[in-house]
């Protein structure tokens, strides 16, 4: 069977043996792996063009050795060995080098920002928006799609981000990206194609994105955040023409860009002719305060919206969107044309489907609720913990941004959490050099993941890492 990769020498004779050891390299290699269906022993009789009782001998032989497990209704699946070869592992030999250690445990309290519940991925509901939209998709859906992502999609998009961010979100405007991510990368090839030398960044942002920044070729502009949000005056300084944004709930501090600042911010794109890329990367999750409308929403021509449904659905799905100017649009759908052709459709189908049903509403108002809770169980029990920490960004999002008392050493203050068994991250990575040795040593504590309970005993295992000593 040509996917099994079994070649046989029928010159050589004892056919039942070569499909035999065919199938001991194959899962010594890795090549086939435990839990493994292999074909009715009829099937590769065919494919191989052997009787079926020579197959039938190989798969009685590795199942008396224990490579196989054969159950009546499963079919015929390879073993779960531990060492195929079924040998002890060899002794090291004199000289080699040590073995790598074990990986350490996970934490048991996990604490890092940036993912939401994946335990509530809405696993049903999703498997009946793709079997809907597959159902009813007509055999040209299966061809290369529109670069700039399908139609019900774009349409669906413009019509939610309309209704729930106040943003200008025509299907034209809409290209489907896969994340945010993917769309500022995009972006920022066409800044640098279109004459633009820097692009300015908030100072703190999130450290996952700078490397791919830096790797543009533009020149970074950090532009300090203060508790207005971002430094408009220092943006103008800094003689960037465009900016990265995270206006509704900065990254990380939590803080939200004040109405003058969002007037000035878009009075500086006009002056200098320039771009404003607004990542609106958990605007779904408002709790205390009315949702803030998108910036894009007061000037579609200046600002491009950059959403994704890492954090109401779950990043492995890589579906994302920039709502654009047209001109900007028309690039994006040209930049995905001319570099990858488009992202899988399968999916975007199933969000379109999933949107118009109602069910992606719906999920977002349960999972409100349930980070809301997690949200306030976090917050109390850290102020019982840890009461002379300032904790920000509590209205909205999944994350909390938490300065440690003075006189902390944030390093040490990880590692002792990392070693109680609770992850979390420290916040310099996500300052400029220039500022990260006068940022107060803080942490970004995610806590979408954690029930209430297992929130509160790692406020408690975090007070102790912080201070040693104060609380059990
Ligand atoms: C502030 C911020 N924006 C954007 C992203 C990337 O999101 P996406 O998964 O949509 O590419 C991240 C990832 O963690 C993030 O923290």
């Amino acid at each position: 069977m040509t996917d099994l990769h079994l070649s046989l020498d029928r010159s050589a004779g004892r056919l039942a043996a070569q499909i035999a050891a065919g199938f001991r390299a194959a899962v010594r290699s890795g090549r086939l792996t435990a839990g493994t269906r292999l074909p009715s022993s009829r099937d590769l009789a065919r494919d191989l063009d052997v009787s079926r009782g020579v197959v039938v001998t190989a798969y009685e032989q590795l199942t008396a050795e224990g490579f196989l497990i054969a159950r009546r209704g499963d079919g015929t699946r390879i073993a779960p060995l531990a060492r195929p070869d079924g040998e002890p592992a060899p002794p090291p030999r004199p000289g080699a080098p040590p073995r790598p250690a074990a990986p350490p445990p996970p934490p048991s309290y996990d604490l890092l920002p940036g993912r939401p519940d994946l335990s509530a991925f809405p696993r049903e509901r999703w498997i009946a928006a793709a079997r809907a939209a597959l159902r009813t998709l007509p055999h040209d859906a299966f061809a290369y799609p529109d670069p700039g992502g399908v139609a019900e999609l774009r349409a669906g998009l413009a019509g939610y981000l309309g209704r729930v961010r106040a943003a200008h979100a025509d299907p034209d405007r809409v290209v489907i990206m896969n994340g945010v991510a993917h769309g500022l990368s995009a972006l920022l090839a066409l800044l640098s194609a279109t004459g633009h030398r820097a692009i300015a960044v908030e100072d703190p942002t999130s450290a996952r994105q700078l490397p791919m920044m830096e790797s543009t070729g533009l020149r970074l502009a950090r532009i300090p955040v203060d508790e207005e949000g971002l430094d408009v005056a220092a943006l103008t300084r800094s003689g960037a023409r465009a900016v990265l944004v995270t206006p509704a709930h900065q990254y990380p501090t939590g803080v939200v860009l004040s109405a003058a600042r969002r007037a000035a911010l878009i009075a500086w794109a006009r002056d200098v002719d320039g771009l404003v890329l607004e990542d609106d990367y958990d605007a779904e999750f408002r709790y205390d305060r009315d949702p803030v409308g998108c910036l894009q929403g007061v000037d579609p021509d200046r600002v491009v919206l950059l959403g994704s449904v890492s954090k109401s659905l779950a990043p492995a799905l890589r579906l994302g969107w920039a709502v654009a100017p047209p001109s900007v649009a028309a690039r994006l759908r040209g930049h995905r044309a001319g570099t990858d052709l488009g992202g899988p459709v399968l999916e975007q189908y199933a969000l379109a489907e999933f949107i118009a049903g109602g069910g992606y509403d719906r999920h977002l108002r349960t999972m409100r609720r349930r980070y809301r809770a997690r949200r306030d169980a976090l917050a109390r029990a850290l102020d019982a913990h840890v009461p002379d920490a300032r904790v920000h960004g509590v209205s909205a999002g999944i994350h909390l941004y938490v300065e440690l008392p003075p006189g902390r050493d944030e390093d040490q203050v990880v590692a002792r959490a990392a070693r109680a068994g609770v992850a979390v991250a420290g916040a310099r990575s996500m300052w400029s050099a220039g500022r990260a040795a006068s940022a107060p040593p803080a942490l970004v504590l995610g806590y979408a993941g954690l029930g209430e309970t297992r929130l509160v005993k790692a406020a408690e295992l975090l007070g102790q890492a912080i201070t040693p000593g104060a609380d059990g």
